[in-house]
């Protein structure tokens, strides 16, 4: 993408470091990808409670909720999922720039759109959550009957079906949904922010 023309970045005067202080944490983003019926929203909503009761300031950016409005203009083919993720990106570099810990839960099914979400963020601040499960068991689930419906041929461009789905190669954490229980991969998540003095 080219560079805006006529643009000056203003800096601002409080700092992220100054709002860390303030909240009396770090701030990053935690990415979750994983097919759709994984568990994403499930188990970063759990973990935003178990965050929030810990008071670290938090947020999560869901792809059904982010696609109805921000999002609303982007459809399921490869350049508008590509585009869902870089605006993300940028939306979530901003949280972070707030002191925010951010929770994403998309599918981002490409390893491309991924590498660029962390470069958009930095390294430092980003943290991919591979949220594994089989797809036999995604759509054995399939709670909002999207499976059924794209089998026969009713959405095209479902990921998994007709849409490409990368596995993460090296994900900071990887939990399995068909194994753990929502609880036990929350705090999963939890020790491994932990052992990273996160939080
Ligand atoms: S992506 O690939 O990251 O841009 O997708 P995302 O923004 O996370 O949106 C995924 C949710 O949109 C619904 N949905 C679809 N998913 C995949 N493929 C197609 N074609 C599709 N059409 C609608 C679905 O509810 C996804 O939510 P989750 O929570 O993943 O099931």
């Amino acid at each position: 993408m080219s560079k805006p023309h006529n643009i000056t970045w203003h800096d601002s005067s409080i700092t992220k470091e100054d709002r860390r202080k303030q909240n009396n944490h770090s701030s990053f983003v935690l990415w979750f990808t994983g097919l759709s019926g994984s568990g994403k929203s499930t188990i970063a909503n759990a973990l935003s409670k178990e965050l929030y009761e810990r008071s670290i300031r938090n947020y999560v950016l869901d792809g059904d909720n982010i696609r109805n409005g921000l999002n609303r203009d982007l459809s399921f083919s490869d350049n508008d999922r590509t585009e869902n993720i870089r605006r993300i990106s940028e939306v979530s570099k901003l949280f972070v720039d707030n002191g925010t810990v951010v929770l994403t839960a998309f599918i981002s099914p490409f390893l491309q759109d991924r590498q660029k979400a962390k470069e958009i963020v930095s390294e430092e601040e980003f943290f991919e959550i591979f949220v594994s499960c089989p797809i036999e068991e995604c759509e054995k689930r399939d709670p909002k009957g999207l499976y059924s419906k794209a089998r026969k041929g009713e959405i095209p461009d479902f990921t998994g079906i007709d849409s490409p789905y990368e596995e993460p190669v090296s994900p900071d954490i990887t939990i399995h949904t068909d194994e753990q229980s929502v609880m036990e991969s929350v705090e999963t998540i939890i020790n491994h922010l932990k052992n990273r003095k996160l939080i």
